[in-house]
């Protein structure tokens, strides 16, 4: 039986596994340039975080209308159910489907047609995560988050990502403080392939409540420090650093290293269509490839409720 889990860093776009795809194409009369299955399995041989984008945004095409949105959150949420998750907070890109001429309503009401009977169906509790691209504008993030306005009951909160070297998160601070007078909560992607002062950033001119990767922060023992003391959650996704090339390999990954220091982690599978893995097959592969006890998993685990966004009351519920 998998650990009872909450995942907190997914991407709903990076669950679309490569069947569905290219069937979503198909119904939709979308051209993608690999015949079949096997032909595209081939280009998921990643350099680094640009060389996925590339293919994540590319296969994103076949995503067209509700009844898309709703099968891929919907094959998402059983496959986490099946790997002990019980709540999961949600990304999703609009603009990666606004740019296509699909609209912010046919995005958020197809996904909550399958979010909205997740508990019942898969035994699953949601939120989504608005994030903004941060190799876009910040006026275009602005747009978004204006035309997001009539689905605030939708949406638990933002975040920040795609391709992250030379995107620093401060030019987003406007736009994070017109979501935090909206009520939304904030979180935003820092220290995946980019430098520890991109998370002290993210702290400090965006009021991110939690870290997204954070990997780099080890670079800095005093942003290490400053991690522990605030008790800042960072949602680390082990098989993703390793086909991203962020560590070389997975028995290198600090993770070990990080939780002896003290830093509140969850381990998460961030995209998983594309790196190898669903959640519970990251924590196996955290156990079985650096050794993590069964104790350091239980305490994974619990973190992860303890960093969601959910009220103690349900948090305990879910244990
Ligand atoms: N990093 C940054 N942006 C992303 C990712 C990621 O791993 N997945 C989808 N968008
Ligand atoms: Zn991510």
């Amino acid at each position: 039986m998998p650990l009872p889990k909450a995942e907190l860093h997914v991407h709903i776009e990076g669950t679309l596994e490569p069947e569905l795809a290219l069937a979503l194409a198909a119904r939709n009369g979308v051209e993608l340039p690999y015949a079949d299955t096997e032909e595209l399995r081939k280009a998921y041989q990643f350099s680094d975080l640009q060389s996925f984008l590339h293919l994540y945004y590319e296969l994103m095409a076949g995503l067209r209308t509700e009844r898309d949105f709703e099968e891929l959150a919907d094959a998402y949420l059983a496959r986490a159910a099946a790997q002990g998750v019980r709540h999961a907070e949600i990304f999703f890109d609009p603009q990666a489907h606004l740019a296509r001429g699909v609209e912010m309503g046919t995005v958020v009401e197809g996904l909550w047609r399958a979010l909205g009977r997740s508990e019942a169906a898969h035994g699953v509790s949601t939120q989504l995560i608005m994030c903004f691209l941060r190799d876009e504008s910040a006026e275009s993030a602005m747009r978004t988050l204006d035309a997001a306005k009539p689905y605030l009951d939708r949406i638990v909160g933002v975040g920040l990502d795609s391709a992250e070297v030379g995107h620093p998160p401060g030019k987003f601070r406007e736009v994070y403080e017109a979501a935090a007078a909206l009520g939304l909560r904030r979180v935003a992607h820092a220290g995946e392939e980019g430098p520890p002062a991109y998370i002290s950033e993210a702290l400090d001119v965006l009021g991110a409540e939690r870290i997204d990767h954070g990997l780099s922060c080890m670079k800095d023992p005093a942003l290490v420090e400053r991690l522990v003391r605030e008790r800042v959650p960072l949602t680390v996704c082990p098989l993703s650093n390793v086909r991203l090339r962020a560590v070389d390999i997975l028995a290198q990954h600090p993770l070990p290293a990080m939780l002896d220091a003290g830093l509140l982690c969850t381990v998460n599978s961030d995209d998983p269509a594309y790196f190898g893995g669903y959640v519970d097959d990251n924590f196996h592969a955290v156990h079985e490839t650096l050794g993590l006890s069964h104790e350091r998993l239980r305490e994974l685990a619990r973190n992860s409720f303890l960093a969601s966004f959910l009220e103690h009351d349900e948090e305990r519920r879910a244990r």
